[in-house]
């Protein structure tokens, strides 16, 4: 698959077989992850987390049912979770962290897709299980490090071609 062939086959993925990426895919995708820029270059200020304890991810999905009134499936079945977590520089998780969270996620999300993986971006779900301390209890993160967003990895039946990109689907000014 070709730089531009990943990005445009990238996709949320929903639908899993529940089988997990093997210990070498898990590497690759790691190794994408730890190759994104940070602000600052403040790598000791993030921490991933690689969740593929049942246990774990029922407690997030079971957390969203509760708040939802009925069964609802945030994480989709996925075998794998891995959260990014930052160590914030003030009170709030600020622009900067929050960003470079999403690099990370965004590169394993296309080293995902490069493996013919499936991935989704997780925030919602994560962002109501930071309000629930045993929750977030079970991540054991260090101290002061809070959840900033994830992604969800797996094997999936769906198929990934090349994406028709509509000109500005993200509107875009050009100041000549
Ligand atoms: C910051 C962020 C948070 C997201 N959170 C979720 C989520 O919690 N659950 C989910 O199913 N999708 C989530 N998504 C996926 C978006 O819904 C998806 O990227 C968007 O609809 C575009 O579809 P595409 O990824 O297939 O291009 C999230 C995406 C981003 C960038």
């Amino acid at each position: 698959m070709t730089f531009f062939d990943t990005i445009y086959r990238r996709k949320s993925v929903r639908n899993y077989t529940g089988d997990s990426p093997s210990d070498d895919q898990l590497k690759e995708i790691l190794k994408a992850a730890w190759s994104s820029p940070v602000a600052m270059g403040r790598f000791e200020d993030l921490l991933l987390s690689v969740i593929r304890d049942r246990e774990i991810l029922e407690a997030i999905e079971k957390n969203m049912s509760e708040l939802s009134g009925r069964e609802v499936h945030p994480l989709h079945g996925a075998p794998l979770l891995i959260l990014v977590s930052v160590k914030p520089r003030s009170d709030e998780v600020a622009n900067n962290e929050y960003s470079s969270a999403a690099m990370i996620v965004h590169n394993m999300a296309l080293a995902a897709t490069a493996l013919g993986l499936g991935s989704c971006d997780i925030w919602g779900s994560l962002q109501a299980a930071n309000e629930r301390s045993d929750i977030v209890r079970m991540y054991e993160l260090p101290e002061d490090f809070v959840v900033c967003c994830g992604i969800i990895i797996g094997a999936t039946d769906e198929e990934f071609p090349l994406r028709e990109i509509p000109e500005e689907k993200i509107k875009t000014a050009f100041l000549d």
